[in-house]
């Protein structure tokens, strides 16, 4: 097993439901070797092989117990920097210990990786990890549920402050590329914009929001709170380039899209504008029950295909049921948040505005 990418909550969950269900089901006793922080420990031979006193007392505990790495993608096929090749490293350790199957927790670029792995003979299983629940073929991601607690939380802590010096709030929100944090924690928290990257934001519409001109905001426009999403981005940047906007985002004087906004709204309105930002926080600390369910759920679904010997697979959520996509197909596609789904129309119906 290995955990790689970002961490997030329950991945220790997820590891202990695999271990038990596959303990419970095997005919024969099975040893489990956990590699250190990621695929780095597949390559260059780091583990330890886990005794069941591992997994006790792990299911309510953040982060991972094997700890984890970014090894990007894009460089997989590159040597490191001692010259050694990775995927060939890999391949070698799993040989040399002579392992069954490899199991990888881990989001999309881990996905890819376990893909990669999986086309070049080795036999793998992965669970669908990550705060942004922007896996393609799967309905939910371990982690995220616990993410939108956390980021709900800061919202919900913003509302005293806001509303005693009736300012705005931008409270930025993790992601990635995609809304599905901001989206679910800013409708949670009460947020009156919600700002994402799969609807570019005209800051016109935003202004006329905060002037109070079309707003439904209960308090009459006294505060206001944004819920902008790491990755949100306007109506003009949008036509950019990635090359372009990229550049833009290298240059900017601002550390983030947020702030930017924030001092465009100051400007415009005339009215003090706050930037708060929760950043790691909503990856770390326990698995809310949510987690803890769909990660035993997750690990056992994982534990039938491991010990059936059913590979090439991600486990995945789909209609309420666990079922499996194909690495191939999962592999190096983005779930998005689909502007015309019933989600946005809804929160628009309630006043939400996502500054489109
Ligand atoms: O993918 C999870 C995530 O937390 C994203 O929401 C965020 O953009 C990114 O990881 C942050 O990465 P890092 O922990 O490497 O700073």
């Amino acid at each position: 097993m290995l955990t790689s990418g970002g961490d997030c909550q329950a991945l220790n969950a997820t590891m202990r439901a695999i271990y038990k269900s596959v303990r419970h089901a095997a005919d024969e006793p099975v040893e489990f070797y956990g590699f250190e922080d990621g695929y780095k420990g597949l390559m260059y031979g780091k583990y330890r092989i886990l005794q069941q006193s591992d997994f006790n007392g792990i299911l309510t505990i953040g982060g991972t117990i094997l700890g984890t790495s970014r090894v990007p993608f894009k460089k997989i096929r590159k040597p490191d920097e001692n010259g050694i090749d990775k995927v060939k490293a890999m391949k070698h350790t799993y040989k040399q210990l002579d392992l069954d199957c490899l199991v990888v927790l881990g989001g999309n670029g881990s996905i890819k990786t376990a893909n990669l792995l999986s086309e070049e003979g080795l036999n793998v299983v992965a669970m669908p990890k990550t705060i942004d629940n922007d896996l393609w073929g799967t309905d939910m991601t371990f982690g995220f549920q616990s993410a939108v607690d956390i980021a709900t939380r800061a919202i919900d802590e913003i509302h005293t402050t806001a509303s005693s010096h009736g300012r705005v709030f931008i409270v930025e929100i993790m992601g990635h590329k995609t809304g599905w944090l901001p989206l679910n924690a800013g409708i949670a928290g009460g947020a009156d914009i919600i700002l994402l990257p799969e609807i570019p934001y005209d800051l016109d519409k935003i202004i006329d929001v905060i002037e109070n001109k079309k707003t439904t905001n209960l308090n009459g426009g006294r505060f206001m709170i944004l819920a902008v999403a790491e990755g949100a981005i306007s109506k003009e940047d949008a036509k950019l380039t990635k090359k372009e906007y990229k550049e833009k985002l290298k240059n900017s004087p601002y550390p983030s899209v947020s702030y930017e906004l924030a001092a465009q709204i100051e400007e415009r309105t005339g009215r003090e504008v706050r930037v708060t930002v929760p950043g790691h926080t909503q990856r770390g600390g326990a698995p809310d029950a949510y987690d803890r369910v769909f990660a035993s759920r997750v690990g056992a679904a994982g534990g039938r295909m491991i010990v059936k010997g059913e590979y090439g697979y991600m486990v995945a959520y789909k209609n309420r049921e666990m079922v499996k996509v194909p690495l191939k197909e999962a592999a190096g596609k983005l779930k998005l948040v689909d502007p015309n789904s019933s989600i946005i129309g809804e929160a628009k119906l309630i006043g939400i505005s996502f500054g489109d």
